[in-house]
């Protein structure tokens, strides 16, 4: 049984249509005080319950939202909960970077764990290697062969796949084994205290050139890989990711160093969302 969750409904809808299976719809309502309120208007006794609740902003309520339909499922006789959030919150936050931080996505898992969730499954993880430290099992679902089966569907020619720093590089190479495309690689620094990003990266020569990310937040590190690569000659530049957070004009920025567009998946609500993670996502459900 699919449970959509406030933050996971259009997801489900989809999931559903996939998997022939029907989706309960979660309640839910704000109390006057901002505190959030969850109900199931139907049983999920003795059903294995996949809650679908993205994470994405505004993260806090959301999580909070998937700790109380988690525990409500457990409480109410589920058999098995497993949480789908496909974009999943605070990922990024995986290591002490300076001294004294708070190491936020190991927190972030064992609060799944402790609201009665059997199962996470989350799609391109800021780092898969956090699974193997999780306290839950960790399903990371990889969404690059939606990405070149969409840019394929576009009928873009072999353009020139461009990663973004170390952890981009195994998704650009992913995505441009599919296409038949170079592949080249683009390395970012951000200055852990301003936010600041500097990006460097080796000639290149092409037409047409799409550079694939796995998140764009404030569009800092997609703008600077943009206008490199315009610098140089390519024509067109597509900004491409699976998690488009696009905060603080991080659209404007993309599009003023030159972008044709921004492609992103549906993984957090989007107006650029060109393609979907649901049959990845259904896909490993099923298995
Ligand atoms: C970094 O490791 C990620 O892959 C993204 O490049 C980064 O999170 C994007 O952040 P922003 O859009 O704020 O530059």
């Amino acid at each position: 049984m699919l449970l959509a969750g406030p933050a996971g409904r259009e997801m489900a809808r989809k999931m559903s249509n996939l998997l022939g299976v029907k989706v309960l719809e979660v309640e839910h309502k704000l109390f006057p005080d901002g505190e959030s309120y969850v109900r199931f208007p139907g049983s999920v006794e003795g059903e294995d319950v996949v809650v679908i609740q993205g994470t994405h902003p505004p993260q806090d309520r959301h999580l909070i939202q998937a700790f109380l339909i988690g525990r409500n499922a457990k409480e109410l006789g589920a058999r098995t909960v497993s949480l789908v959030s496909p974009y999943l919150a605070y990922a990024r936050q995986d290591k002490r970077f300076l001294e004294g931080e708070a190491v936020s996505i190991l927190t972030i898992l064992h609060l799944i764990k402790q609201s009665g969730y059997d199962k996470v499954y989350t799609v391109n993880i800021h780092s898969p290697w956090i699974a193997s430290e999780s306290p839950i099992p960790l399903i990371n679902v990889r969404a690059e062969g939606a990405l070149a089966a969409h840019l394929l569907e576009l009928g873009m020619e072999k353009p020139l796949i461009v990663s973004v720093g170390k952890k981009g590089s195994e998704m650009a190479e992913a995505v441009a084994r599919v296409l038949g495309s170079d592949y080249a690689a683009a390395e970012s620094r951000r200055d852990r205290v301003t936010g600041k990003v500097e990006v460097s990266m080796g000639r290149v020569s092409a037409k047409t050139a799409v550079v694939v990310d796995d998140i764009i937040s404030t569009g800092g590190t997609m703008a600077e890989v943009v206008r490199a690569l315009k610098q140089m000659g390519v024509e067109k530049v597509y900004a491409s990711c699976i998690h488009a957070l696009l905060v603080r004009g991080a659209e404007d920025k993309i599009m003023g160093a030159g972008a044709e567009r921004i492609i992103a998946s549906d993984t957090i609500p989007n107006e650029y969302a060109e393609f979907t993670v649901a049959g990845v996502l259904s896909e490993a459900i099923t298995r």
